[in-house]
């Protein structure tokens, strides 16, 4: 049995001859800058945006396959080559025999170390790599070790390939881009300037330069360099037996220049004599800098070994201290994995969705619905800008309710769709609700609602359905109103047009159209005739939400009118005839967006907060009824579900017809979380799901059963295969929601059974074959797929705080509301949380020491600091914002409880 083992409860953990499975990388990256991912061989890649590669872009087929990536070699002079990571011919060929090199990986968050042991030559090599906090450059220290009895001499050679452009030319252009290369020797290394830089924006001239430099650790210069590939390999070479590692062959000295060739950072050092035990180390660094950026300055805090290690510990330092959040369950192990969990949103506000081997789509940035998720996690951990990014990402609402679908770098920045493909995504609509109403429990910041925010505008008119002709780049991209301004509207206002215009575009069944695709990205072939009953549900009960929220508004702040834009008066008819009536819903919906379809007219209304609640609570309350009436499924046992889409012929998509039974996650995950689902209904839909979605060695729950069908008039999900990705994998993100859904409800037994299931299965290495973290989906041999940028773990980290042990705000107020199952207690009925909450930090001890279930639990007393907490209900203690404003800053507050 192979095993991850942790080496302390920062996640950092060991892993023998990782080499031996494939499909393992590590994220190394900056706070911004490089983003990299690293394998056991040093493989993998490096870029800072899609067009600006350092290393040549891999998918997850070229880490087995491609090895123009990080190398370090010694030539054992008289004896042979060695690299340092395994990737020589040699090596490979030696891999699954006796001669087979010891390796362990070491590596913990945004670093790794390789230790490699040759038995052949007695040498042994410490291999560190990572990347600097400002993403400056890639850092990899080589420290050598001669383990025989006799002197060694060595000929250390680095080698960097340097692909130095976009993503796009690695077939497009390949050769011809390698014509605009200018390469240079320096004294400590290779720089190569590409005259111009061809991508998708055309031809433009290049500002960029990539470099790759070396020293020994005593930060002497190296002796001689191979700027390109052809010098270093050699006719007939290649990277796994290259000519200058083979041969003695010379290389050039600093200061030289070459034109239009493949560049490498292949960089020989003098040769070294190594005296028994003795220990050499050297440095390679690689990295984008500014043309005008002076890059002698930029390595010199990095040219030797003491200096080296000194930026490696504030590395892991840095990234230790952003997951500001330590579980302890009964389990170290599990502890450790959680933490990975709490660091994946992390790294994928830094990657977005596109730069990590399996993530091999898309350009950059984030989706909408996305960034949305991650903010949920980023609130808890990195609360201080998600105000600023709550109210900014507002900004990308088009006044019909749809938005701009991509989201740029910069604070405020929008893409439309970069392939003017008009999509809408029809869940898209719901997400900022449900991030801004977990930061407005967490903080009590009502006011955010009030923040004046503009709308985005581009040529897309009418929710995807038409163009605005009268608009051109002069008017650009913000909403203006007839006299020509840029028109603000409260982020309330936002919400409100968001959700409403959801609720009018209904199809045929009167549930919400289906659009480009729901969560579903996979659903994409329904546009005319497709409806989405679980987004429905998702919407109904985000309009509850929201009344729930206004009603606190007014309570609390005795404001008890809003101001919103004239326009949107339409949309707060309350008729049930109207909510009947498909065809005139979609009209009344047109009529609102042609009216603001170029420019709205600035005017506005105020309305009673009273009146919006009650016409909240009347739409959901319809749309739940209907989907009650119409929707449910039973299996005609003892099981049944709802319903959750209509296909392009209009038909319902899930049923049970004999041996033939068509259920989805997502649809029961919905209506359970939104409360369409009755308790007795959840009970059914649990039982259903158990019974032809759950599998406990595929890790869980399924995201659907096998309809045998290549359902072309729904998705491109039925083509993938059955058991792959959106067809019906178990997929993390709609199990971990299914879980969070289930813990709302009270139904806790089976929320836990959830998300055990699925760390059991990552933190199964054999079948898994995954880094710690919790993956995008399980294949069907159970191998973890799509590492670390996947929404699952924003959500997996929210259910454990907020609903297993309970962490939560309420308007401000802490709330510590504890479920944990008896097997989440250490043997002495203990379980413990440390994380921060309203700028303050806490750790929370639940002490249950005859582990009694939820159900039946009850808290006797708890204290804070010392001091009893009054405010206690049955399982749930509550300690007022104004109690938590007193406390002070300075040191880490302990909550205690006892059940
Ligand atoms: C990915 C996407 C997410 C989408 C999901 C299903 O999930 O990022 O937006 O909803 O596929 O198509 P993730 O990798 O975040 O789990």
């Amino acid at each position: 049995m192979t095993k991850i083992k942790f080496i302390d409860k920062n996640g950092t953990f060991r892993l023998k001859n990782p080499e031996n499975y494939n499909g393992l990388y590590l994220p190394i990256a900056g706070e911004k800058g490089l983003k990299s991912s690293i394998t056991p061989n040093l493989g993998g890649d490096s870029k800072t945006s899609q067009n600006t590669f350092l290393l040549e872009p891999v998918s997850i087929e070229n880490l087995h396959n491609n090895r123009s990536t990080r190398n370090f070699w010694c030539r054992i002079v008289g004896k042979g080559y060695w690299s340092v990571c395994g990737s020589s011919a040699k090596q490979e060929a030696a891999k699954f025999t006796d001669e087979q090199d010891e390796s362990e990986l070491e590596a913990g968050l945004m670093w790794q170390k390789l230790h490699r042991v040759s038995k052949i030559y007695g040498l042994e090599a410490d291999t560190t790599s990572f990347v600097t906090i400002d993403g400056s450059m890639e850092v990899m220290l080589v420290e050598i070790t001669n383990k025989t009895e006799d002197d060694m001499e060595i000929a250390p050679l680095g080698a960097i390939p340097i692909y130095g452009r976009s993503a796009d030319n690695i077939r497009d252009h390949r050769h011809v881009t390698s014509l605009l290369h200018r390469i240079k020797t320096t004294d400590y290394g290779v720089e190569v300037t590409p005259v111009l830089s061809f991508d998708e924006r055309g031809h433009q001239k290049n500002d960029i330069s990539y470099f790759v430099y070396g020293s020994t650790g005593q930060g002497k210069k190296p002796l001689e360099f191979y700027p390109s590939v052809e010098e270093f390999i050699g006719e007939g070479g290649s990277y796994l037996i290259p000519e200058a590692v083979r041969t003695d062959k010379a290389g050039r000295k600093s200061g030289e220049y070459i034109q239009g060739k493949e560049a490498v950072g292949a960089i020989r050092f003098e040769n070294k004599r190594l005296k028994p035990g003795e220990t050499v180390s050297y440095i390679m660094l690689a990295g984008i800098a500014d043309r005008t950026a002076n890059i002698e300055e930029l390595v010199d805090d990095y040219r030797k070994t003491v200096q080296v290690k000194e930026a490696l510990e504030k590395v892991k330092n840095y990234w230790i201290n952003k997951v500001n959040i330590d579980f302890e369950t009964g389990n170290p192990d599990e502890d450790n994995y959680l933490k990975w969990i709490c660091f994946q949103p992390i790294l994928r506000r830094i990657y977005g969705c596109s730069f990590l081997p399996h993530h091999d789509y898309g350009k950059g940035g984030r989706g909408w619905r996305d960034l949305w998720q991650d903010c949920l996690a980023l609130l808890i951990m990195e609360p201080t800008d998600v105000r600023r990014m709550i109210v900014n990402n507002y900004g990308g609402v088009r006044i019909d309710g749809t938005n701009a679908t991509i989201i740029g770098s910069k604070p405020g920045e929008f893409v439309a769709d970069r392939n003017n493909i008009t999509r809408v995504w029809m869940d898209h609509a719901f997400w900022p609700f449900v991030t801004t109403k977990l930061y407005i429990d967490q903080t009590g910041d009502m006011d955010v609602l009030f923040e004046r925010v503009t709308y985005f505008k581009d040529y897309q008119s009418m929710r995807g359905t038409d163009h605005d002709e009268a608009w051109n780049t002069t008017y650009g991209n913000k909403q203006r109103t007839t006299g020509g301004q840029i028109y603000f509207g409260t982020v309330l206002e936002h919400i409100l047009l968001q959700n409403l215009c959801a609720f009018y575009d209904v199809g045929d069944h009167n549930e919400m159209r289906l659009h480009g695709a729901d969560w579903n990205d996979a659903l994409d072939m329904a546009w005319d005739k497709g409806e989405s009953v679980a987004f429905t549900c998702a919407y109904a009960g985000n309009l509850l939400d929201i009344a729930k929220c206004l009603r606190n508004v007014e309570r609390l702040s005795g404001v008890n009118k809003v101001e919103v834009l004239k326009e949107l008066e339409i949309l707060f008819a309350d008729d049930e005839m109207l909510y009947n009536n498909p065809a005139k819903k979609q009209e009344l919906l047109e009529n609102y967006a042609r009216e603001c379809e170029n420019c709205t007219s600035g005017n506005t209304v105020l309305i009673s907060i009273d009146k919006i609640c009650e016409n909240l609570e009347h739409k959901a309350a319809w749309m739940m009824k209907n989907i009650r009436e119409r929707e449910w499924i039973s299996d005609g046992a003892d099981g049944g579900w709802f319903n959750g889409y209509y296909d392009n012929h209009g038909q319902q998509v899930e049923y049970c017809r004999q041996g033939d039974v068509r259920m989805m996650l997502t649809s029961q995950v919905f209506s359970i979380m939104s409360g369409t689902a009755r308790k007795d209904q959840i009970k059914l839909i649990c039982r259903s799901a158990d019974k032809y979605l759950y599998e406990e060695k595929a890790g869980g729950y399924r995201l659907n059963t096998d309809f045998k069908e290549e359902k072309f008039d729904l998705g491109r999900m039925f083509g993938f295969a059955y058991g792959e990705k959106e067809n019906g994998a178990v997929f993390s993100h709609m199990a971990v929601m299914y879980s969070y859904a289930l813990y709302k409800q009270g139904f806790v037994k089976e929320g836990y059974k959830v998300l055990k299931t699925l760390l059991d299965t990552a933190m199964d290495f054999d079948r898994s074959k995954m880094y710690p973290g919790v993956p995008e989906y399980f294949d069907n041999d159970g191998r973890g797929l799509y590492s670390y940028l996947t929404g699952a773990a924003s959500w997996y980290m929210l259910t454990m705080i907020t609903s297993v042990y309970g962490v939560h705000g309420e308007l401000g107020d802490l709330i510590i509301s504890p479920a944990l199952m008896p097997e989440q207690y250490n043997e002495k009925g203990d379980a413990k949380i440390s994380l921060m909450f309203a700028g303050h930090g806490f750790y929370v001890m639940i002490h249950n020491p005859d582990k009694i279930m939820p159900d039946d639990a009850k808290i006797k007393s708890a204290l804070c600091d010392g001091k009893n907490i009054e405010n206690i209900e049955k399982m749930s203690v509550r300690i007022s914002k104004e109690d938590i404003d007193k406390l002070s800053r300075e040191k880490r507050h302990v909550i205690e409880i006892y059940i």
